[in-house]
């Protein structure tokens, strides 16, 4: 039975990126026989510009009849001059991570050993590598919370209740006992209560992870930690705004954030799989893009979504073997190496699946 799609290309290189994750995807289809649904819709400032509204019902209505949803990127110079909570980040990706409950974000950051010398970190500090997957709570604390406003002030409110910690929590032990069995909680306990609250939270879903090795880290040392000497992460969980921030940061001591691919997911098998990345309308248009990051979280998405392990690893292979090859985008160019432009590069990926 084919898999629907949903696919939101959004704006600036948005577009660009998903044409290549689709021929991708279509590579994917000819070597193992699976079928795809492709089903395309508006979303940010296109959305605005056709249909007034940033995540038109439509759109949404179109999601609910898909299996996963593909998101290339929304946002530009030209829709922010609109008063904020009709910009396409705020009114069209916030609205699509809660309608759809997509409280957990995962981040993986690696090094991919050929862009070893992409990091911005001395090569000593990421030699052999790291792999660290973030787990960003995306439904709930201060992106969500009540606002308040004021002839003179204005607020937002960070609020965790122990079911949104406990969830997301779970998601985070669940990836790790996968992985090198670790888990390091980020928070700020020792200044908000929500924070407590979620440490407190943490703390007691461990019993349940008894292989588990927790720790807990201040968010500012998380950060310092993160540039200091990233290897010693495996799983990191985190609230909202704290998880937004250090994927960041992580993807850049990475090589480059358009390498960087992300899943949100809710308690079933659907998913929104977009980059880390934003619009970059700078090079929106001039074929300089780096597809990657969105082609690697299509890969996630036949994982996580569809549970198609090989077809996953077959796309993340592809990649891989394009970089040790010499390929590269402007984002990631290297000495020796060949730059190619958004379409080639993604025939090159395509081409090795
Ligand atoms: C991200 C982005 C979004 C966020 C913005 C565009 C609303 O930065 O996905 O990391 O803050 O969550
Ligand atoms: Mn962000």
């Amino acid at each position: 039975m084919s898999k629907k799609i949903a696919v939101l290309a959004g704006d600036g290189i948005g577009p660009e990126v998903i044409a290549e994750t689709l021929k991708v995807l279509h590579a994917v289809e000819e070597k193992f026989g699976a079928k795809f649904e492709f089903n395309e819709a508006l979303i940010g400032g296109a959305a605005i510009d056709e249909k007034g509204k940033a995540l038109p019902d439509e759109t949404l209505e179109l999601c609910k009849n898909c299996d996963a949803i593909l998101l290339g990127a929304v946002g530009g110079d030209k829709w922010d001059k609109l008063p904020p909570e009709e910009r396409p980040e705020r009114a069209a990706l916030l609205p699509l991570r809660k309608e759809f409950d997509l409280f957990a974000n995962l981040r993986p950051v690696k090094v991919f050993p050929a862009l070893a010398n992409a990091s911005t970190l001395k090569a000593e500090i990421i030699e052999g590598g790291f792999d660290i997957m973030i787990v960003r709570e995306l439904t709930g604390g201060i992106y969500f919370g009540k606002k308040g406003k004021g002839n003179d002030w204005a607020s937002d409110e960070l609020k965790y209740s122990v079911p949104e910690i406990e969830r997301v929590a779970k998601v985070a032990f669940e990836i790790a006992m996968k992985r090198g069995k670790k888990v390091c909680s980020v928070d700020k306990a020792n200044v908000l209560s929500s924070m407590v609250l979620w440490r407190e939270t943490v703390e007691k879903l461990a019993k349940e992870f008894p292989e588990i090795e927790l720790s807990h880290m201040y968010v500012d040392n998380a950060a310092m930690q993160l540039v200091r000497n990233p290897k010693q992460f495996d799983v990191i969980v985190t609230g909202n705004m704290f998880g937004d921030i250090l994927s960041d940061e992580a993807s850049m001591i990475s090589g480059s954030i358009g390498m960087l691919a992300s899943a949100s997911l809710r308690e079933d098998s659907f998913g929104l799989y977009e980059p880390i990345h934003g619009s970059a309308p700078d090079i929106a248009g001039q074929n300089k893009a780096n597809p990657m990051a969105t082609i690697l979280s299509a890969a996630m998405m036949l994982r996580h979504s569809f549970g198609m392990e090989k077809e996953a690893k077959a796309v993340e292979t592809a990649v891989n073997a394009v970089l040790e090859e010499g390929f590269r985008t402007g984002d990631i160019m290297q000495k020796n190496c060949k730059q190619l432009g958004t379409k080639e590069i993604g025939d090159e990926i395509a081409k090795r699946v």
